[in-house]
């Protein structure tokens, strides 16, 4: 089913009419962080691997691709299988697959053609019967989430011998992520606890090179280590996702001057309610907003210091800050999503605006699932 908002596409001011609650997307400051993270990866030689987990949609990859990315990420083999019917032709899975029905359906994609990889962190993750089609893998390092990755130097060596030893595989290096350091408030906070876990990096890399296994690949880092990632040297390519969207939480994160990005991504909600003094109701509650986060922000459409709380599953409770303002039914609020990545799950489009206007609606391709 269309989006019920199709009809407005392309109508001059029609961003005023959008039924809601909305997803919507400012293209200009969406395609400023696609180009301005393009630049600053290739500034450094670094690749970039834009994680699609946060937008999970085929035409956000493509042009992220247009733009000069190798590949894009996904979390999922859900998300891999879903961009990959829409086109998207390099792919990392960047969580280890397990599975006798995902390794088969891991296996099938493969057969597709296109360029695929995934990662391992133990023997069980590695397909036995690999297609014609080269998969690629990369042994993920823990850097110290204790989330997934080889914890020493022994067991990243004997996974790299078994992928090397296994016919259909092709062992491309390493993979690296820390979650838990992206959202580190303070950037040399976060930079002296990241450098520190990739030092550990840097002697795993130096270990493999000993034995003639330098890694092609070293792929890892989020938007919040992007500066320092850039700076440190030591991945090959990159893998922020949330910089494309930006959301109340990253918002909260010094990224560095550089690594600066702006929010495109809102949530519109309409005022459906306004009887009692000081406050309205709006249509967007827990089931249009992730909820592991802060409260979504107010970005427009009300006065500076209404606040938003929730107010049951399909409303949102907005505070005035003088109890005599009102806001009469069917005004439209513009809120800063909390945590990017599962709001944009939780909704079926993307609705693409610039200058006042919907110019497009893009379909959230990849989310739910298995
Ligand atoms: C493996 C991996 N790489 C990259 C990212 C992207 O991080 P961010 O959205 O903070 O840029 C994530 C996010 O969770 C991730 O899990």
């Amino acid at each position: 089913m269309p989006s019920p908002n199709a009809g407005l596409i392309g109508k001059q001011g029609s961003l005023r009419e959008i039924m809601t609650p909305a997803l919507v997307l400012d293209l200009d400051a969406f395609e400023r962080n696609v180009r301005r993270y393009q630049q600053i990866v290739d500034l450094h030689k670094l690749q970039a691997r834009p994680h699609a987990k946060s937008h999970k949609c085929a035409e956000i990859a493509r042009r992220q691709m247009a733009a000069g990315a190798v590949g894009i990420c996904t979390a999922t083999l859900h998300e891999a299988e879903a961009l990959a019917a829409r086109g998207t032709s390099n792919i990392l899975i960047t969580s280890p697959i397990v599975g006798q029905g995902k390794q088969d359906r891991l296996l099938a994609l493969l057969e597709q053609g296109i360029t695929l990889t995934i990662v391992a962190d133990h023997p069980e993750q590695i397909p036995s019967s690999a297609s014609e089609h080269t998969l690629h893998v990369l042994v993920d390092v823990d850097l110290g989430m204790g989330r997934t990755g080889t914890r020493d130097a022994e067991s990243a060596l004997r996974l790299v011998d078994t992928i090397s030893n296994t016919r259909g595989l092709s062992w491309q290096g390493l993979q690296a992520y820390s979650g838990q350091v992206q959202h580190i408030a303070d950037l040399n906070e976060r930079s002296k606890v990241y450098t520190d876990q990739l030092r550990s990096l840097a002697d795993l890399i130096m270990a493999l090179d000993k034995r003639g296994l330098k890694p092609a690949t070293v792929s890892g880092g989020g938007t919040g280590t992007l500066a320092i990632d850039c700076r440190e040297g030591i991945l090959t390519e990159h893998q922020a996702g949330s910089y494309i969207f930006m959301d109340v939480e990253y918002n909260a994160v010094a990224l560095g001057v550089q690594a600066a990005f702006e929010t495109s991504l809102f949530v519109y909600s309409t005022v459906i309610s306004s009887n009692v003094p000081g406050q309205a109701t709006l249509d967007a509650g827990l089931k249009s907003f992730a909820t592991d986060g802060p409260l979504p922000r107010i970005r427009d459409g009300a006065p500076s210091g209404t606040t938003y709380a929730f107010f049951g599953d399909e409303h949102g409770r907005l505070a005035f800050p003088d109890a005599d303002h009102r806001l009469p039914p069917g005004s439209l609020v513009a809120l800063e999503t909390p945590h990017c990545d599962p709001t944009v799950n939780l909704h079926d489009y993307l609705h693409i605006a610039q200058n006042g206007a919907l110019v497009d609606i893009w379909k959230i391709d990849a989310r739910g699932s298995c």
